[in-house]
């Protein structure tokens, strides 16, 4: 009787355990459904194709297609303050760690994979880039944001933010110190001319389809 009582509490606490593990692990991977909900104003412009930050003027990101991982390190990012940004900031501000995934699992839920050929010759500047973000532009960890198909100007944008200091990343800030303006923009364009390429959002909030119904 000892025995059977010890032997079944053993087994409900094996029991409990595996299911803490998975929902550990569907923590992590995030919750779409409830990333849809909370994506409804990040949609306002990441799901307007070619929709451009006011000022100065350049590309609002595309994120469809972008590493869930690498997404919610961006966001972390914009909330930290470590990439500056007054409205990625504000935007980041208001999300908790577990909103964030929940974002990204919605935004991203079939991440490039690092199998095509690169489109075109690999400017030389990108001999170095290549090890993180791949010959065709897909990030090889999901830490390492995918930039196949992104938005020239972007790009450039961002590279001059990681030289100058407007986002404070170790890795980038090193390696970005070494390009020439020129350079800049040659990667930035062999990197947008990259296929398969990021999308813009394209899953419409319920705010913007509510006229269709
Ligand atoms: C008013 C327009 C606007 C809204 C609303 C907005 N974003 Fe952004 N987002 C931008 C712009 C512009 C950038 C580029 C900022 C920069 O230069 O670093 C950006 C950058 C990002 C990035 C970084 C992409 C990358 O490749 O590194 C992520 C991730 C992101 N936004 C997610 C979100 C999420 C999630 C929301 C909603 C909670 C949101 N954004 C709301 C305009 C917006
Ligand atoms: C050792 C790995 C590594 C190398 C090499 C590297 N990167 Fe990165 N790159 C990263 C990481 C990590 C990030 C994300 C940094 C952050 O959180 O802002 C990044 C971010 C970027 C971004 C911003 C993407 C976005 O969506 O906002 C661009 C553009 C970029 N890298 C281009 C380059 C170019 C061009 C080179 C070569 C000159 C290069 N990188 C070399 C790891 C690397």
């Amino acid at each position: 009787m000892r025995f059977r009582v010890r032997s079944g509490f053993v087994v409900a606490v094996m029991a409990v355990t595996a299911i803490a593990s998975t929902a550990t692990r569907a923590q992590e991977e995030g919750n779409p459904e409830r990333g849809e909900h909370l994506a409804n104003t990040c949609l306002g412009c990441h799901g307007v194709p070619n929709y451009k930050n006011a000022f100065p003027n350049y590309s609002v990101p595309k994120l469809e297609g972008q590493h869930r991982e690498y997404i919610v390190l961006a966001l972390q990012a914009y909330r930290s303050g470590e990439r500056s940004h007054i409205t990625m900031h504000s935007q980041a501000s208001s999300l908790s760690d577990q909103d964030m995934r929940d974002i990204a699992a919605f935004f991203s839920r079939e991440p490039l994979k690092p199998d095509a050929q690169p489109v075109g010759q690999a400017p030389e500047a990108a001999q170095v880039c290549v090890a993180c973000h791949g010959q065709n532009g897909v990030g090889i960890t999901p830490q390492y944001p995918t930039l196949a198909g992104q938005h020239a100007d972007y790009l450039e944008r961002a590279l001059h933010d990681y030289k100058k200091g407007g986002r404070k990343n170790a890795i980038m800030g090193t390696f970005a110190s070494q390009l020439k303006d020129s350079d800049i923009r040659v990667l930035a364009e062999y990197y947008s001319r990259q296929r398969p390429a990021l999308q813009t959002e394209n899953r419409p909030s319920t705010i913007l389809t509510a006229d269709n119904d």
